[in-house]
């Protein structure tokens, strides 16, 4: 009897569980940004929600790639996310080009995006003024296919970072017009930012997000980057001309320190300020150093081990892109249906 009942609690679990999606490009070596953002969190989610991540390389052709670069960074974003915590047994991890119905859907979506809507993305803008010899259709109707990656999963949770807020409402939008004309076929989506570390900012320019597309490499940190070089760049993080490590407004290079140090030691804002006060920044700045390197540490070596075995990645791929695969051709199907296209006997 209590079996059966414990039994009924798990399906009753099951059934409410919610679906989180996130996706991240595989444009180079993922930053601290990345990390403490989104892939830090993704694991976290993982026993509490059905999650899906994917690595999302088409749109990462939006913006020139050397394809042997590109092949070489896919596989390593698979394992690095491995190396995070993502657990394959508990999370789907694929390929975004491995399940064709996210170009599918894009399209299918693209026909009830307004113009007026994309040409208003700031990220559009801002990557069209970077690489103005090449402003590509494709550029344009980016946030149309990152739609499609969550809306063919029924997504309710969509763990990002603080810069993909604009997306993450344009989502919405094309969703609820969708369903407004045709019937609940999406979930509407929510944006699930977290409180510290939705922004972390360039250690050269702090007003700046911390991007891998920066030109100084000291204005990053890389998940691969060896300890020494991690000490290095918060040594020569730009700060400000006053000497006191407290958490306030005008103080945005102490304030990103701060963030970052509250984030990987788990202390408080307070905490970290008492434990600073009356020190100097060169201090605070290695310290900070530290805690980074050994934060990152665990990744960067299970990272390495993982690497070895292309074999086992190549499963986890594999696996992950069938049970995609499966969920997202539901969505896709219902979204064909009701808009008249001719679905083609199953075979
Ligand atoms: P991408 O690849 O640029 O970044 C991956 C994740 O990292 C977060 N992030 C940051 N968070 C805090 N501080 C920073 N400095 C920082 N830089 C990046 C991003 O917010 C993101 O969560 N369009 C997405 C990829 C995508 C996607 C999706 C995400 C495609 N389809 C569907 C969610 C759902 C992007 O370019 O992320």
């Amino acid at each position: 009897m209590e079996i059966q009942e414990k039994s009924q609690e798990d399906t009753q679990a099951a059934i409410v569980k919610k679906n989180v999606f996130s996706g991240i490009q595989p444009t180079g070596i993922p930053t601290l940004g990345n990390y403490l953002g989104a892939m830090r969190n993704w694991p976290l989610l993982q026993e509490e929600y059905h999650c899906i991540y994917s690595v999302v390389d088409l749109h990462s052709l939006t913006v020139r790639q050397e394809p042997a670069a590109l092949r070489k960074q896919t596989l390593s974003l698979v394992a690095l996310l491995l190396a995070c915590g993502i657990d394959p047994e508990k999370s789907l991890l694929f390929i975004q080009s491995h399940v064709s119905a996210h170009a599918e859907l894009a399209w299918l979506l693209n026909c009830y995006t307004q113009f007026g809507e994309l040409a208003r993305m700031t990220q559009f803008k801002d990557k069209s003024a970077k690489h103005p010899d090449n402003i590509n259709a494709g550029l344009f109707c980016y946030p149309v296919l990152m739609a499609a990656d969550i809306l063919l999963y029924q997504t309710d949770l969509v763990p990002v970072g603080a810069d993909q807020k604009q997306h993450m409402e344009l989502a919405r939008d094309v969703a609820g017009r969708f369903n407004g004309i045709y019937g609940e076929v999406f979930r509407i989506p929510e944006p699930y930012i977290p409180k510290e570390g939705a922004r972390v900012m360039s250690l050269q320019e702090p007003a700046k997000k911390m991007s891998k597309s920066d030109e100084n490499p000291n204005a990053y940190i890389l998940l691969l980057d060896d300890a020494d070089t991690i000490l290095r760049k918060f040594r020569r993080a730009v700060t400000d001309s006053e000497a006191e490590v407290v958490y306030r407004e005008g103080k945005d290079g102490i304030n990103n320190l701060i963030t970052i140090y509250s984030i990987v030691t788990g202390k408080t804002v307070p905490e970290v300020e008492h434990e600073f006060a009356g020190k100097g920044y060169g201090d605070f700045k290695s310290a900070v150093g530290e805690a980074v390197a050994e934060a990152l540490r665990p990744v960067r070596e299970t990272y390495a081990d993982l690497l070895k075995n292309k074999d086992y990645l190549a499963e986890v791929y594999t696996k992950g892109a069938e049970k995609a695969r499966a969920i997202a051709g539901r969505t896709y199907g219902k979204a064909c249906k009701k808009l008249g296209l001719v679905l083609p006997p199953r075979p």
